[in-house]
This record gives C-alpha cells, structure tokens and sequence, in this order.
C-alpha cells in the first residue's frame, strides 16, 4: 500500500514535470464527437466545425493542436481543471456554466428541438408530459427537460438516444438542432418538430486560470469572422453533412438483405471494424498489465497477511494491507479507476491505459491477495515445521515449499479472478478509453444500431474467457501430472 502510493506520486511527478514544457506549445482541446455537423468521428479521425475553427485558430497562434474525445459532461470540468486548454463541443453559454469556465466571444446561434417517430402523435413541448423523453446527458436539452417537463432518460451521447427513440424505448429526444438534422438524415422514419423550445449560443469554453488565452483566442475568432472565413467553416461542414447516398444498395426487402446491409454499415463501412479491432488491442494490454500487476501486489500482501497471523510479525504492514484489502473490496472499481484518474492524477496529464493498469492491477491485486492466502493456509502445518527442520529458513521455506504448493491449490480461483479481470475492465470507457466495450459504443452512436456491434464486442469477450479457459485447463492438468 506504501509502495503504491509512493509509486503513484512519482509517476504523477514524472508525468507532470515531463509534460509541463511541451505544454507550451500544445494546444489540447476536449470535446465530446457524437455531436454532428459540430464534431465527429469520421475515417477514425474528429472532424467537424469545432476542431476545423479551433486547429485553424491553434495554427495561427503557433500551437499544436491535441484533440481529446471524451464524455460530454466531462469537457467543462476538462479545462476547469487544467486537463485541457479549451472546450470546443457545440457548447451553450449559459448562466452557471459561466461561473465555472470564461467563455470565447459566441460563434453560433443555436436551439433546442424535439426529434419524434414520423408516425408521432407529439406535435409540441406540451405533448411531452408523462411520455418518455431523451436527452444526452449532461446538455442544455437535459437542463430544459428536468427543468419544464419531468426527469428525462439520460444518455451518453445524442446518437444512443435517437437509437431508443428507433428501438420505441422512448417516445421523443430533446437535442440541438443542426444535429438533429444530421441524425435524422442519417436514418429515415425521423422527424423534426418544427418549434424550438429554446434559443442558444455556443462559444468555446477556457479555464479561469488562463486569461491570456481567453485573449488571444478571442482576438482570432474575431478576424475569422469579420473576413468571413468562420462562415464558410461552417457551411462547409453542413454540406457535407447533408443527405447523401450510403454508398451501397442492398436488397431490402428480404431478411437476408437487410441483415447484410447491417453488417455492413456496422462494421465494414468506413472501416468501422478497426474499433473493434483497436480496443480490442487495448482490452488486452490493459488485462496483461493489470494481471501482472494484481499477481505482484497479490503476492506481496498475502505472504505479509500470512506470516504476520502464523509468526505475530510484520504488524505495521499486516495493519495496512487489511486496510488496502478493506478500501479496494469495499468500493466498486470504476469508482476507483474515476478516483484514480480525476483525483490522483487530476490536473496531471497521464497515459489512460497506464491509469486502467493501474487501476485495474490495484483492484485485482486484493482479490489475488486473498486467493493465494487462501492457498497458503491450505497447506498442512508440518510442511513449514518440516522445512525448518531441514534447516531451511522462514522466507526460504515460504518461497520454495509453500507458494509453490499454494498456488497449484489456488490456480482455479486465480483463473477465475483473471476473466473476471478481462471483463471487468469494460468500463474503461469511464475515463474516455477506447476499449473493446468502447469500440462497440463508437459505432453504436455512428449506425444507430445496438444488435450487431454488441453482439460482436460480446462474441469477442466470449471467445477469449473460453481461450484462456481452456489454456488454464491445460496448465492445471500439466500440474497434476508433476505430482
Ligand atoms: N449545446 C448543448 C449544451 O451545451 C449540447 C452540446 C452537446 N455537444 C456535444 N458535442 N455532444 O449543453
């Protein structure tokens, strides 16, 4: 527990002061990419109003521009503590925002509309009453609705909502209306009310702490707009958000057609498989890491554990690492990897995989902990007294007498503990980390579509646990025969 707070602090002062000079001349810019024309993922890149204005400001002040894509309710708290330099996402100026971030001079008009089923009885605000109603969480269309209407279904992301309102999970969404435009282009059956229920501005949001930025962005999105430069970012963007053809025709009128159709607008347009391919890659060095990791704490502390209750040793370490087994068991491990990133590495700039690692390696460590305690206390006494006896020592005896002994009881818990592992680092996509579950949600909020991609990222989950299922029964029966 010791070693792990001090390996903390110091990967925070490695990570902080080897950042802090290139920061200078980095520009990071966060921004939540499901929010079309305003921002999106497009050919795995962001693209979009936000990242053109902000990339084309950034160059003119002589910064390289860092985009990171993250949840929408995270982007103000992003620069508010220093994790970015600026908020560009389609955002509303409004009165409590305002207390918390400055805001660059507005850019847009904007508003809030209802996007209903084309066959919808809802013709306005007052129809919403009682009916279900979505939102993306965290936006003036969710303010709007908690607010006049009732509490409205939250969501991640604007594309998921519209994705309920197709499944008839919820009966209408509240979101911006460019946006809507664009979703409702993107699936037929959609339509937009033609009353909008409120009326915004967006602007670019900069921390308290940095003034002088505020300044000087300020000073060049003036000069974008009076040479008529912003205006054009903006149609541009609109027009090639306009309806135009999937680029494929399938025959849709039989199952097997549509079902083809699906698989391809889900995985291979746009190459969408790579995020499966990629957050499957980073499933995987997140778990490897994470399970050597839990493997080294897990060890450590049950031998401390043990030793101190079999020899009334190691008080002090017994002390905190009942403390640690405590605190890690007792508290669910994505509010830990939250912790972990937003607290202890708060206003630090740090690799999200090696945040999950930790995370994870952490949280699992207390379950290995316990296991291979379990295993140690499954050995017969006499085998320490006789180990002893032949003159080895304690440490000696526990190395190469017990652990190994221990470990072969205990390999089908840590197996276990080890899938339990590989899944449970699913909600990586907390902190924003393009993971295997993450990968499905991208093109999840892109085709509207929830069957395919989660069937897919849960085959893929599938098919490893049976792998390393069937790895450990080898390992396991390799062993038995060495007895
Ligand atoms: N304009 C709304 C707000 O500020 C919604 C913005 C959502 N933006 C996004 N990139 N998802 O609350």
């Amino acid at each position: 527990m010791k070693i792990l707070f001090l390996l903390s602090v110091c990967l925070s002062v490695i990570f902080s002061s080897g950042c802090n000079d290139d920061k200078k001349h980095r520009l990071v810019m966060a921004t939540n990419a499901t929010f079309p024309p305003y921002e999106y993922l497009a050919d795995h890149k962001i693209d979009g109003i936000d990242p053109k204005i902000v990339s084309t400001i950034a160059e003119a002040l002589g910064y390289e521009l860092e985009i990171q894509d993250m949840a929408f309710d995270s982007v103000i708290a992003a620069v508010q503590s220093g994790k970015a330099d600026i908020a560009a996402s389609g955002i509303t100026v409004t009165e409590e925002r305002k207390k918390q971030v400055f805001f660059t001079v507005p850019y847009v008009v904007a508003e809030q509309v209802i996007i209903v089923k084309k066959e919808s009885k809802i013709k306005g605000s007052s129809d919403l009453k009682g009916l279900r109603i979505g939102v993306q969480h965290g936006t003036t269309g969710d303010t709007y609705v908690t607010k006049n209407i009732q509490e409205p279904e939250r969501f991640n992301n604007g594309p998921l909502a519209v994705a309920a309102l197709l499944a008839d999970k919820i009966d209408a969404v509240v979101v911006d209306g460019e946006p809507a435009e664009v979703y409702i282009q993107q699936r037929p059956g959609l339509k937009k009310l033609e009353q909008p229920l409120t009326f915004e501005e967006y602007a670019f949001a900069i921390g308290k702490h940095n003034p002088e930025l505020l300044k000087k962005f300020n000073d060049q999105l003036m000069k974008l707009k009076a040479s008529g430069k912003l205006d054009a970012i903006i149609q541009h963007y609109k027009e090639i958000n306009a309806p135009g053809n999937s680029g494929k025709s399938f025959d849709n009128t039989s199952f097997i057609g549509k079902f083809q159709e699906s698989l391809y607008i889900n995985f291979f347009k746009d190459s969408r498989y790579l995020y499966l391919v990629r957050g499957f890659a980073v499933t995987l060095e997140i778990t490897f890491f994470a399970v050597l990791m839990g493997i080294g704490i897990g060890f450590a502390v049950a031998v401390i554990r043990s030793t101190a209750d079999t020899t009334g040793k190691l008080k002090l370490a017994d002390l905190l690492c009942r403390v640690y087994l405590t605190v890690i068991r007792g508290t669910p491990v994505v509010v830990q990897l939250l912790i972990i990133y937003f607290v202890i590495f708060g206003a630090v700039d740090v690799d999200k995989v090696l945040v999950a690692v930790i995370a994870f390696g952490i949280n699992s460590g207390a379950y290995v902990a316990e296991i291979i305690r379990g295993g140690i206390a499954s050995i017969d006494k006499g085998q320490m007294e006789a180990a002893r006896s032949l003159g080895l020592g304690y440490w000696q005896s526990m190395r190469e007498i017990i652990l190994p002994q221990a470990l072969k009881n205990v390999l089908p818990a840590l197996g276990n503990e080890f899938i339990v592992l590989l899944k449970e680092t699913s909600v990586s996509g907390y902190i924003a980390l393009a993971d295997l579950t993450k990968g499905g949600d991208i093109i999840r909020s892109q085709t509207y579509d929830a069957f395919l991609p989660l069937i897919a990222v849960a085959l893929i989950y599938l098919a490893v646990v049976m792998l390393l299922s069937y790895l450990l029964g080898l390992l396991e029966k390799r062993l038995k025969r060495n007895e």
